[in-house]
Order: structure tokens, then sequence, then C-alpha cells
């Protein structure tokens, strides 16, 4: 920066020059002095107050020494001032421009070696998750089940009576009501309901015959709920896949033959399936589907003696409920029973899936324990 005692402040008279050359080698320390201080600079700000400093039309050194050195100077020196300051102002220019291309290089290299990715640092690798054995389950029904022609469709967790109960051949006072107790939901004053939360996938039966004619074949995989107490065989929400097949003229054999199909493609060829009459009010007839015992092949009896502890001896164990559909339910979808016929059946696939897979508490499946979803990857 340019100080009191700059030359350039002065006239060259004053500064005692009276030869060219003593002009030249004037102009040499001048632009000593500039060289040092344009080469120092490390950041575009040092740049823009050197540039400031010496280029400036008004307090600027050039403009002193054209002001202070060149105007006033005597006529035998005026050529080498003339020729010295332009030779001077090209310099400021290249060196100027140069300084500038360096320290906007030097902020790039700043910024990139800031964000530079090592390569050769070893990955952060995240623990990778599963599908939850409900899930795996699931889909392997669902694929038993596309591999026959059926397709998935699914419906509201939260239903009116109507869907739940009434539509399914239910009527309000029906004493199997106490078995589906469930949570109805508290809903604002004057707000249309009530509304529950499902207690089974059938409901979804009546949504997807109000809207499809025959041929139908679905089934219908979703959590339901009921006013169940936790236990290890009970839990206020499972999951159940529902199927339902109508079309002209399907038979008792065709509802036996499908679900013979799919319990020997889950579990395995070797097991066997039968039938018991059952109750539901949707269904009639109604089963309930007995698969032979996964754990003992059949026998009752356990490998190590006694009594196989999870058929309890009998050889059966009990899979799911099933029937052919009530033509009552087809009054209500306007289907007309005279034509039409078919079957549904509710499978719970947590019960599947701890059969399968022998797990002994359906309370596993809800806590997410790591260490038992892991064992199944
Ligand atoms: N919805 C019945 C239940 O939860 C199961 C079922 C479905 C029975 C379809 C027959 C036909 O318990």
């Amino acid at each position: 920066m340019p100080t009191v005692d700059n030359p350039t402040q002065r006239s060259l008279s004053e500064l005692g020059v009276t030869s060219p050359e003593e002009v030249r080698s004037l102009f040499e320390q001048v632009r000593a002095r500039f060289d040092a201080e344009a080469n120092g600079n490390r950041h575009a700000v040092d740049w823009s107050m050197t540039r400031q400093a010496w280029l400036s039309r008004k307090s600027g050194v050039l403009t002193q020494i054209t002001e202070n050195w060149l105007k006033p100077s005597p006529v035998e020196l005026k050529r080498a001032v003339g020729e010295s300051l332009n030779n001077f102002k090209e310099h400021v220019a290249v060196v100027l421009a140069d300084a500038l291309a360096a320290v906007e290089a030097g902020a790039e290299a700043a910024v990139s070696a800031k964000e530079r990715v090592d390569l050769s640092l070893p990955g952060v690798i995240g623990p990778t998750g599963s599908r939850h054995l409900i899930r795996q389950v699931l889909q392997e029904i669902e694929d038993i089940f596309f591999s026959i022609g059926f397709s998935v469709v699914e419906g509201p967790e939260v239903e009116t009576p109507y869907y739940n109960f009434e539509a399914l051949n239910i009527p309000e006072h029906h004493a199997v009501r106490d078995d589906m107790d469930t949570f109805y939901l508290d809903l604002p004053n004057g707000a249309p309901g009530p509304l529950l939360l499902r207690t089974h996938t059938s409901p979804v039966q009546i949504h997807v015959m109000e809207k499809r004619q025959p041929p139908v074949r679905v089934i219908v995989p979703g959590k339901v709920y009921r006013r169940d107490n936790p236990d290890a065989t009970h839990s206020f929400m499972f999951h159940q896949i529902e199927g339902l097949a109508v079309d002209s003229g399907i038979t008792f054999c065709d509802f036996t033959g499908t679900i013979d199909y799919f319990v020997k493609q889950f579990f395995g060829e070797a097991v066997k399936t039968r039938f018991r009459p059952s109750y539901f009010p949707f269904t009639e007839p109604s089963i309930e589907f007995d698969a032979s015992c996964i754990f003992c092949g059949g026998s009752g009896a356990a490998k190590t003696g006694g009594i196989c502890g999870k058929c309890k001896g009998a050889g059966w164990i009990e899979l799911f409920g099933a029937g052919m559909v009530d033509p009552a339910v087809y009054g209500f979808v306007n289907y007309d029973p005279k034509k039409v016929s078919g079957f549904a059946f509710g499978i719970g696939i947590d019960r599947l899936a701890m059969l399968k897979y022998g797990i002994d508490d359906i309370q596993v499946f809800f806590q997410n324990d790591v260490r038992f979803l892991k064992q199944f990857p």
C-alpha cells in the first residue's frame, strides 16, 4: 500500500530525478514493490485490495504516477516517463490477471480438498432388514392361490356393522357376535356410525361381490381385530387371508379339492386333510379343515415317546374355517342363488406360520425382537 513517503506522491524534481536512467530505475523500484504485493495474495479479498491500491482511478498508484511524475515532468524526461509508465501499466494488467487466476484456483483447490471423498476408506455397511415372517408366509400362501387363478384384493380395516355382520347373515342379536366382540370407534357427535375394527376379512367378500359379477376368484389378506386377551395363541390383532370363489356350478368337490391342493402345497405332499362340520352364519354347509399333524406325522405319538404335544395325541391339527357360501349372502349382493354357487375360507396367517415353522407363541410376531426376526432372513 502506498504510504506518505511513497515516492509516487512526490514529483520527479522533488525526488531529484533528472535523467532517463534515473526515471527507469525509479520505475523498477515501484515495479518491485508491486510484484511483491500482487504475488503475495492468497484470497480474493487481498487481490481486490491490491487492484484498488494500484488501479483505482482516483487514488491508485498509477494515477499518482500520471499526476505527479508524468504531467509535471520536464520536457527532456517526458518521453522516458511516458514509455516506462505504459510498460508498467501493461505489466500491472498482466500480473493482476495472473494473480486473480491463481487466487481462484487456490480457492477451488481448498474447496475440493474439503469435499474430497476418500475412496480408499472402508465403506459403512448398514444392516439390511428382511421380510417379517408373517409377510413371508402370506406371500407363500398368495403364490399357491395365484397358481390356480386367484387374484388379490384388499379391503378396509374399519368397517360398518353392515359389512362386518349383517350382510354376512349375522343379524344384530345373533349369538355368534359374542365371539367377535371388537373395538368400536369413538366418533365425534353427529358423525355417521357406528364403525368398528373388522373382526375378520369376510366383509371384503361383500365388497367384492357388490362390485363384480361372477366368476369371482379372490383372496384377501389383511389385519383383523378382536377383543382377545393376549396369550400364546391369541392377540387382539392378527392376520387372515380370506378366499372366495363364486361361479356357476361350483361344487363341494371343487371346494375341498382346492383346499386340499393348498394344504399339500403349503405343508408338503405327505400331509393329509380332512374336514369336520362346523358353523358360520355366512356358509352352509360350514366346515373346519384339519391337516394330519405335521409334528408327529399324524401318528399322535411323540418321537421321544408319549403323545405328541402339538396335536395332543389326536394326529390331527385344526387349520381354518370354511364352507360353501350361504345363499342368504347372495341376497345381500344381488347375486341369483339359483344360478351361482361358491365357497369361502378364512385362513389365519399367524396360525399357519406357527404350525409350519414350529413357533409356539403368537406374541413373538409382534414383539419384533431382532433375535427372533433374524432366524427368518
Ligand atoms: N370369518 C371366519 C372367521 O373369522 C372364517 C371363515 C371365512 C369361515 C370364510 C368361513 C368362510 O372366523
